[in-house]
């Protein structure tokens, strides 16, 4: 079917910083994962003291919210063979059914990207700063630094049905299907180098 060029809707994109914004992320996440695709209301409500970084989409002027994604950091564990110790977390992307097809996805996990980019060149906590092991910890303090100029690893746990949306910015699959609350999911990889230009066009590509 050929796409229809719609006009997207004015909006917006804020990183979250108040309890009211979080939770207008988790109403959302709440209306798509759990009431539109039937998945357990409890996977939506995070941990308390969940420290990961939430960006909510909203119309303007209305600040109606209309889409969310959470970013989180996570060290590998134990002795790893990668070129970094840490990888990054796309997860619980949702936009609502009725603003689907305007591009709102894409801006989503442009957005999660761009925070990525400045997050790891960032100077940070040692482990023992961070406090205890946290596996959604958000991440920005002191030394050490990171290297000016390296490749990250976006990790997200992709539905079936959306594969080929995450493909479309470079994801690729890595490993088996498995099963996560209930429903086959596959894990797919970006690797994006960051503390370097990188044209947005050509990592964002199609
Ligand atoms: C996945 C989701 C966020 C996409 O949002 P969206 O705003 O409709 O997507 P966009 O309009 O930004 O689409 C960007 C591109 O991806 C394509 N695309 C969208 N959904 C796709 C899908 N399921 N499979 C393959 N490609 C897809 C679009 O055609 C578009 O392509 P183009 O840029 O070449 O024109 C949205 O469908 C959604 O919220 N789904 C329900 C929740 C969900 O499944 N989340 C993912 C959990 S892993």
């Amino acid at each position: 079917m050929p796409r229809l060029e719609l006009e997207q809707p004015s909006h917006e994109i804020i990183l979250v910083r108040t309890p009211h914004e979080r939770q207008q992320c988790y109403d959302v996440r709440i209306e798509v994962f759990h009431h539109e695709q039937k998945f357990p209301l409890e996977t939506e409500i995070d941990e308390p003291g969940d420290k990961a970084t939430h960006f909510l989409l909203r119309l303007t002027p209305s600040l109606t919210p209309i889409g969310t994604i959470r970013a989180s950091r996570s060290d590998y564990a134990g002795t790893t063979t990668k070129r970094q110790s840490y990888y990054y977390k796309l997860s619980r992307l949702a936009v609502l059914k009725e603003y689907r097809r305007y591009q709102f996805g894409r801006a989503l996990v442009q957005r999660l990207h761009d925070w990525v980019a400045q997050d790891a060149i960032a100077p940070r906590a040692t482990q023992q700063q961070q406090g205890d092991d946290d596996d959604e910890r958000q991440s920005n303090f002191a030394a050490p630094v990171p290297p000016a100029s390296h490749v990250v690893e976006i990790i997200s746990h992709s539905q079936i049905p959306v594969k080929g949306f995450y493909a479309k910015f470079g994801y690729e699959p890595e490993g088996p299907e498995f099963d996560e609350d209930g429903d086959p999911h596959q894990k797919m990889v970006f690797r994006m180098p960051v503390g370097i230009s990188v044209d947005k066009n050509t990592v964002a590509g199609n």
